[in-house]
Order: C-alpha cells, then structure tokens, then sequence
C-alpha cells in the first residue's frame, strides 16, 4: 500500500472554497484542493505555463464565482473539477491531480505528491 499523507478534514474547507497545503517533508510543490459538497479536488499548485505557485495570496485560488482555478500571475483559468485549462497561455494543458480519498472525514493523498 502506498503511504499517505492526511491534508485535513472536509469540514475544514468551507463548501465551495479552496484550500492551499504546504509541501511534503523534503519537496518543493504544494497541493491544493477545492471542496464541492462532499467532494474535493486535489492539485499540484504549479501553474502548467511556468511552474509557479497559483494563489496571490493565502488560499486564494478561486475567481470571484467560485467557479475557476485561476493563475495569478498571467490569469489562466482552470476548470475545478479537472483541472483543464479553459483560457490563459497554457490554454489546452491541465493542472497536475493529485488522487485523494476521504477517509473518515480526512483527506488523504499520496505522500509523495508535490515531491
Ligand atoms: S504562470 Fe500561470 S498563466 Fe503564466
């Protein structure tokens, strides 16, 4: 079985918002993860144009709707639920998922995601 890591409980994400998660002992890339009911979604926080972080600020990953991921720095919009990039300079490429389980009300993802 592969080792896991726990991001935090669902309740922890407000429905329809987003979370952002430091990297794994030893790596370099976050995660982050949009709640959608009883849902979430779980990505690698690099932006496919340059590899940089998404978010301006803390936790800030969503457009004003709640409808898109966004990229901060050039404004490409991500799809939430597959991470397809709708518009932006990497308009075609994905966000990189990241497989997560809910157990128990914890999120868990593979521990060497973002490494
Ligand atoms: S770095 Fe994300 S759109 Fe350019």
């Amino acid at each position: 079985m592969t080792a896991e890591r726990a991001l935090c409980r669902l309740e922890e994400i407000a429905e329809g918002a987003a979370r952002g998660f430091p990297p794994p002992p030893g790596g370099f890339t976050g995660l982050l993860a949009v709640r959608r009911g009883e849902a979430v979604h779980v990505y690698v926080n690099a932006c496919p144009h340059l590899g940089v972080p998404l978010e301006p600020m803390p936790h800030r990953f969503l457009d004003g709707a709640g409808r898109h991921i966004i990229c901060s720095t050039h404004g490409a919009r991500f799809r939430v639920e597959d991470g397809f990039c709708t518009s932006g300079p990497c308009a075609g490429d994905s966000l990189e998922a990241v497989e997560s389980r809910l157990v128990e009300g914890l999120i868990l993802v593979p521990a060497d995601a973002g490494l």
